[in-house]
């Protein structure tokens, strides 16, 4: 059975959950019925070279605790795009502009939406001010 409402999904780390990644959460669920939000595991962000501050477990529950937040899954590696958008019946792949371009070969399943990022703010720079 097909259903009327649109689904949304998007990828990243949610390290230091800040407000850049709560405005974007809010820009998707303005214009799609449904988020989908793929958190990156450790071993992922092992894989890229990247460690967070916060462990997986937390950043999971901390997107999932967000309101415009209907569903949090992992994201382990990167091949599993296209499998999700298949299997949630995904209308848009949406990321923040810091990765314009990088995901077109997606518009083959689904539109695909670059969204400006908010300025000033980023789990890095939270890094880099904590350990100042
Ligand atoms: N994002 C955003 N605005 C910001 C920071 C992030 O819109 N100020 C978006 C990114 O474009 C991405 C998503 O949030 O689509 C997850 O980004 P993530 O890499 O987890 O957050 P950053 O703060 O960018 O982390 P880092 O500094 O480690 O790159």
């Amino acid at each position: 059975m097909s259903s009327a409402l649109t689904t949304a999904i998007t990828y990243g780390t949610y390290d230091l959950f800040h407000i850049g990644h709560v405005n974007l959460f809010r820009r998707i669920k303005e214009r799609w019925d449904r988020l989908i939000v793929a958190v990156s595991t450790d071993e992922f962000n092992a894989l890229k070279g990247k460690q967070s501050a916060v462990p997986f477990a937390d950043r999971i529950e901390l997107v999932r605790a967000c309101r415009y937040v209907d569903l949090a899954i992992p994201e382990t590696c990167w091949e599993q795009k296209a499998d999700d958008i298949r299997r949630h019946q995904v209308q848009a792949f949406v990321m923040g502009d810091d990765w314009l371009g990088k995901f077109d070969e997606l518009k083959a399943l689904c539109e695909v939406v670059y969204l400006p990022r908010t300025e000033g703010v980023s789990s890095s720079e939270l890094k880099q001010y904590i350990r100042a």
